[in-house]
C-alpha cells in the first residue's frame, strides 16, 4: 500500500528503511529518496516507525509541513 503519495513510498519500503536503521522520517526519506511535500503521510509514517521501534526525535530538518 502506498503511504506517501507525493514520493510514492509504500509501507513495505518504509518498513525496509526502518529495518535498515531509519529511526525518523528524515531517515526514511534519506534512505528511500524524496522529501516531505504535503505532510499528509507523516502520522501514518510515524505509526509505522513506532511499530518498528523508531521515533520522530529527529524531525528537526523537516520544514514546510502545513499546519492543520
Ligand atoms: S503524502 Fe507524503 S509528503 Fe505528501
Amino acid at each position: 500500500m502506498i503511504i506517501c503519495i507525493c514520493n510514492r513510498l509504500s509501507e513495505s519500503a518504509i518498513r525496509q528503511a526502518a529495518g535498515a536503521g531509519a529511526s525518523s522520517i528524515d531517515h526514511v526519506f534519506e534512505h528511500c529518496g524524496g522529501s516531505v511535500n504535503c505532510g499528509k503521510c507523516l502520522d501514518f509514517m510515524e505509526e509505522i516507525l513506532d511499530s518498528a521501534g523508531g521515533s520522530l526525535a529527529s524531525m528537526s530538518g523537516i520544514t514546510g509541513v502545513p499546519a492543520e
